[in-house]
């Protein structure tokens, strides 16, 4: 499928967060959307899939004009995305997902069957592998987009918007992904890929566009150099080799011995870590997904629900057993990994969230009463 945007506008207010953007995808091509946070890549492609309208400008799809006043119209003429958050209900299985808002009926009940053939059909045509039943909230990342992905083949998308995917995967499902993008490619899908990662536009594109502040400021081929690419995207020459002074760290400040944990169904999850955080440094931990960190941050801030031996002591004060917000009292600040999930309440102001942890504290609460103007 061809998809071409003209001179594409989007303003809110009087921001343009997309400025005349011209845009041709071709049949079977992978297109690389390169650009900083903030750059208008998402914005732009929220237009091609109906979700903003633009302020001017023009979409054609195989050389005709479209219109799209939702995403249903969008996938209607086979336009397909893959969210930079996800959009899958946790607790359905991926073929309930999967036929969601394309619901087939026999009679009144819902036609799962024809669901589960379906997701068996595009997973075996593209090498997408998942279980139609499993329960997506079962699933590690990297199945669970492979899941929105099957969710837009099923709908025949024949461009294929990906915003961000490999944001949330390992670098081996990251490749998985690479290839899976290939194998699309070649049966036809045309593909727009969203990232600022260098490594993989260079891997996975045909031809690489790159945006800065709502603007199209350049196209490269993959065989432009990182730092060509980077001094592109952010429009000044870019050093991608770091030049920092060593550190000179103080006393250990955060000291962890022998500290195990084990989830509430009696499986480990950290054995034995011993480890030292010295006032200045920084201590960098390092794994793939799964291999214990979030829980080692969930011990740290007392948020682990499970059986935890071992000290931690900060500032020599012992914090296990203690309750989070005890925790956070002795002086320990957390930025959690999932900040939408855990960290923030989107429909409260950024007032309420920077006091969110700390309500019950003077001054911005006496008695019951909270202090907005503090
Ligand atoms: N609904 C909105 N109202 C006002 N401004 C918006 C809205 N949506 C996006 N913007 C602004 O438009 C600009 C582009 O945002 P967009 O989300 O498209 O960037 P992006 O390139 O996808 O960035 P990222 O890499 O962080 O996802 C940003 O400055 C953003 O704050
Ligand atoms: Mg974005």
């Amino acid at each position: 499928m061809k998809l071409e945007l003209r001179n594409i506008t989007k303003k809110f207010g009087n921001f343009a967060a997309n400025e005349d953007i011209s845009l041709t995808v071709d049949p079977g091509e992978i297109i690389a959307l390169l650009g900083e946070n903030g750059a208008g890549k998402s914005t732009l492609m929220n237009v091609v899939y109906g979700l903003l309208q633009p302020t001017s400008g023009e979409i054609y799809v195989n050389d005709e004009r479209a219109q799209f006043d939702g995403p249903g119209e969008a996938i209607a003429a086979g336009i397909g995305m893959v969210h930079q958050h996800f959009m899958l209900i946790p607790p359905f299985t991926v073929a309930e997902n999967v036929m969601l808002g394309n619901e087939h009926t026999k009679g009144i009940f819902l036609d799962l069957e024809t669901a589960r053939t379906e997701v068996r059909r595009v997973s075996e045509a593209y090498n997408l592998h998942v279980d139609p039943d499993a329960l997506v909230e079962d699933l590690p990342v990297g199945v669970q987009q492979r899941v929105e992905i099957i969710k837009a083949l099923v709908r025949d998308a024949g461009v294929l918007i990906l915003d961000e995917p490999t944001a949330v995967l390992t670098p081996q499902e990251t490749d998985e992904l690479l290839a899976i993008m290939r194998d699309l490619r070649a049966k036809g899908t045309s593909i727009v890929f969203i990232t600022h990662k260098l490594r993989e536009v260079r891997a996975a594109a045909d031809r690489i566009v790159v945006i800065r502040r709502g603007r199209v400021v350049g196209e490269a081929t993959p065989d432009a150099t990182q730092s060509e690419l980077a001094g592109m995207m952010v429009g000044r020459e870019v050093s991608l080799t770091v030049e920092k002074p060593p550190a000179d760290p103080g006393e250990p400040v955060l000291t962890v011995k022998e500290l195990s944990a084990a989830d509430l169904e009696g499986r480990p999850i950290l054995r034995d870590l011993n480890f030292d955080v010295r006032a200045g440094e920084i201590l960098g931990i390092a794994g793939v997904q799964g291999n214990g960190q979030t829980e080692l941050a969930e011990v740290l801030t007392g948020l682990f629900e499970g059986e935890v031996t071992g000290s931690i002591a900060l500032d020599g004060r012992e914090l296990t057993g203690l309750t989070p917000r005890k925790i956070l009292d002795t002086g320990l600040g957390y930025v959690p990994e999932d900040r939408e999930h855990d960290g923030l309440i989107g429909s409260f102001t950024v007032t309420e969230n920077l006091v969110l942890d700390q309500v019950v504290n003077p001054p911005y609460s006496s008695g019951m009463v909270l202090r907005k103007a503090t």
